[in-house]
């Protein structure tokens, strides 16, 4: 059943979507000339990233579903290091929608600390991208290298840098699955397009963090809801920069 929301806008029922038109709903803006950063998170109702230190606790079926959709439409997927070593991450598994692959992982990582026997190397068809620096051990970079990794130093970590190289590669459809320290920089470094949130129906409390962390930019930025679905009590919504910031396309401007 559709519900009147705000006016010009409507809250749908996922399930009303089958997967061409979840993908619709969802699809990148067309001739992207530079990265379009779509992060995505899911949230207990007050505020919490995790259950017991992993995001699986917030899960559900229409969460799951819109995962999987994301990574289906992006040409990268980047994390940061805390993340694929908290929920052990491997390789996405589907191909991205109009290619042959699924989209590389791009793992951001100062330290280089990563298991080159972890599923992120193990459990993937793609190498995944790690971007690290020179400053981290020689002998990690050297072991990931081996592992099948493609390694890449940049001369820094910063947002302007990490997407630069995606760029540099032609993946600009990027998709962000966090964690909060990644999400923190690239909210200052004003580099989000983009926030894909789901509110889990769920309280928390307990210590654990937001889906952004770090020290606060200057001033906080306004978004502008631009979808809702939900599914029963789960709510999955998706705000972008206000129209006209930035000179960009809008995700609702595809045919
Ligand atoms: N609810 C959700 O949707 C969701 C999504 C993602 C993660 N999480 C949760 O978030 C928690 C992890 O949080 P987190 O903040 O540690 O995650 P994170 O942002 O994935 O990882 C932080 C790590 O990434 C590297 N990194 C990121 N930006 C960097 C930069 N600019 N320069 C250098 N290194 C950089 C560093 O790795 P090195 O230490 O290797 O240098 C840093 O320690 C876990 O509990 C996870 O379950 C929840």
């Amino acid at each position: 059943m559709r519900q009147p929301w705000t006016t010009g806008r409507e809250l749908r029922e996922l399930d009303d979507l089958d997967d061409q038109a979840l993908a619709r709903v969802y699809a990148y803006p067309q001739d992207l000339t530079r990265p379009y950063v779509r992060v995505n998170f899911v949230s207990s109702l007050d505020g919490s990233v995790s259950v017991d230190g992993r995001s699986g606790g917030l899960g559900s079926a229409a969460d799951k579903r819109v995962f999987g959709l994301l990574r289906r439409l992006a040409e990268v997927v980047l994390v940061g290091a805390g993340t694929v070593r908290t929920e052990d991450y491997r390789g996405a598994r589907r191909a991205t929608i109009g290619r042959d692959t699924p989209p590389p992982i791009a793992v951001v990582t100062g330290s280089a600390d990563l298991d080159p026997h972890s599923r992120l190397l193990t459990d993937t068809s793609v190498p995944p991208i790690v971007l690290t620096t020179t400053a981290a051990p020689a002998q990690r970079r050297r072991r990931l290298r081996a592992a099948g990794a493609d390694v890449v130093e940049l001369p820094t970590l910063a947002p302007h840098a990490v997407l630069g190289e995606l760029d540099r590669r032609e993946l600009r459809r990027v998709l962000c699955e966090g964690g909060p320290r990644l999400h923190g920089d690239l909210v200052n470094a004003d580099a989000v397009d983009e926030l894909c949130l789901t509110l889990s129906p769920l309280l928390v409390a307990g210590h654990a963090g937001r889906i952004a962390t770090g020290p606060a930019g200057p001033d906080p930025r306004p978004m502008t809801l631009v979808g809702a679905l939900h599914a029963d009590d789960v709510l999955l919504l998706r705000y972008a920069r206000p129209r006209g910031d930035r000179s960009l396309p809008q995700p609702g401007d595809n045919p």
